[in-house]
């Protein structure tokens, strides 16, 4: 990752905060994105962006914009920002379903959109998506998440296709990620099982990496010891 200039959205989350540190500690220079605020001062490795809803194409063209004009390009985009529902389709909130393709869906698209003028000016541009294990069969719940992070992986094949020999487009799909929210969600679970953000991170940047220059559309299932 040597000079490498990676963009990582939803960088103050759980596995946001690891991509950063990693990709830092292998050379690149990262430019954070995220809703939460930052007190973190820009230097010539790193600037965060907080405060930015991905939601919204205007806000997340600003923040690629901003972060390409930094460091003057950009090579890789991991899209990580997105959210999470449990509720039943009887119980629950259709706008529940509104809610997790927003978070999900247009985060990704609309920073990928951003991104792709950057990109393809990369010898090796790359962009990365996370989709989800459990959105390859729905289970109890799991509907609206479920939906939403299917569209994620829909995304990254239709923009592999569409920029093939350009950019590579691929995601992984997690299926349990061990943080401090999921251990207090389910404390009886085997954390050992579970993915470790650090062993995603790894994934991640191989995947936006000079190495995985023949891959692309992939959705690689990364599962821990599930
Ligand atoms: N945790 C798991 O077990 C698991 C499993 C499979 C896939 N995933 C996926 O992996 C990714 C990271 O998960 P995580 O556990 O690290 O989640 P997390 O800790 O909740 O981090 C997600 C980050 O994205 C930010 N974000 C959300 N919406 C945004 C928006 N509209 N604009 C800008 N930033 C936004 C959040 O900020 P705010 O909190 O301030 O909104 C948060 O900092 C997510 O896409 C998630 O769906 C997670």
């Amino acid at each position: 990752m040597q000079g490498k200039i990676i963009v990582v959205t939803g960088a103050s989350g759980a596995l946001g905060k690891v991509v950063v540190t990693t990709a830092l500690a292998k050379g690149a220079k990262v430019a954070g994105i995220d809703h939460a605020a930052t007190t973190i001062k820009p230097t010539t490795e790193r600037i965060e962006f907080g405060g930015v809803d991905l939601t919204d194409a205007t806000e997340a063209k600003k923040a690629i914009d901003a972060a390409a004009s930094h460091f003057g390009k950009l090579d890789a985009l991991v899209n990580i920002a997105g959210g999470f529902a449990f509720e039943t389709i009887a119980e629950g909130d259709p706008k529940t379903w509104q809610r997790m393709y927003a978070l999900n869906v247009l985060t990704a698209l609309n920073a990928s959109r951003s991104a792709i003028p950057h990109l393809t000016n990369s010898a090796a541009g790359r962009i990365v998506n996370v989709g989800a294990m459990g959105a390859l069969q729905a289970g109890a719940g799991m509907g609206a998440y479920a939906t939403s992070k299917a569209g994620v992986h829909r995304l990254t094949e239709a923009l592999a296709a569409e920029w093939k020999g350009k950019i590579t487009v691929n995601a992984v799909l997690p299926s349990t990620i061990d943080t401090a929210a999921n251990r207090a969600s389910m404390p009886k679970a085997d954390f050992a099982k579970w993915v470790r953000p650090e062993e995603l991170a790894e994934v991640i940047l191989f995947l936006a990496s000079d190495a995985a220059s023949a891959v692309t559309g992939a959705l690689l299932p990364v599962n821990g010891r599930v």
